[in-house]
């Protein structure tokens, strides 16, 4: 009988440990999915965990000031995606391949998938959602929309951010900087001639002071 009880008793400290380490250990979604994974896994143990490594971080979102309160390597697309809920911003590879997560800081384009979050405290952020308000994205926008860029549509925010830079850096691009600039930005839909197009059309437009 006591032999029973203590195996019993093994059984159950053994199965405590297996559960801690394999919650505890999985690095892999702390590092890709920050404190999401922890509250859908929803242990105490993992919340006190992720607590600790929380932080303020401050960031000025398509001229909004925000502060969010999540680990300091949370990707910055899924701050953008998951914390803020602004979802034109696209995930595609998480391994800054594809472009399709393209925001910019400061005017730059980056990949936001591969950018930790508090690598941009402080810093001002403009994602789709947000382009329309500068010269250059009003010009974009309204060039994709007269050449029917998009196709299914996946790539294109990650394109506009692009294009939108391209354009804030050299507002009278050559083919081939369009060319080098938007091929990093891929498009299984094959639209790189339309989208050379819209950069043309947009460029044009903004010489001519905005007058089509
Ligand atoms: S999702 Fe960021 S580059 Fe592909
Ligand atoms: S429009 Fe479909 S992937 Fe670019």
């Amino acid at each position: 009988m006591v032999y029973w009880f203590l195996m019993v008793f093994l059984k159950v400290i053994i199965g405590a440990i297996q559960r801690i380490v394999l919650i505890e250990g999985s690095s892999f979604n702390w590092q890709m999915f920050s404190d999401f994974e922890g509250r859908i896994q929803c242990n105490n143990r993992v919340k006190t965990y992720l607590k600790k490594e929380a932080l303020m971080i401050s960031l000025e979102v398509n001229g909004k000031k925000c502060k969010v309160d999540v680990r300091p390597d949370t990707p910055l697309l899924w701050v953008i995606r998951e914390t803020l809920g602004l979802t034109g911003t696209k995930y595609g590879c998480g391994m800054a391949l594809c472009g399709a997560c393209t925001v910019h800081v400061n005017g730059e384009a980056i990949r936001s998938c591969v950018t930790p979050v508090s690598s941009v405290d402080g810093k001002r952020i403009t994602t789709i959602e947000g382009i329309g308000k500068t010269k250059e994205g009003k010009a974009i926008q309204e060039a994709w929309i007269s050449d029917d860029v998009p196709q299914c549509g996946y790539c294109q925010s990650g394109q506009i951010m692009a294009a939108i830079a391209l354009l804030k850096r050299n507002p009278k691009p050559a083919d081939t900087e369009i060319d080098e600039t938007m091929s990093g930005i891929l498009c299984r839909c094959g639209t790189y001639q339309r989208i050379r197009q819209a950069i043309h059309r947009a460029a044009k437009k903004m010489a001519q002071g905005g007058k089509r």
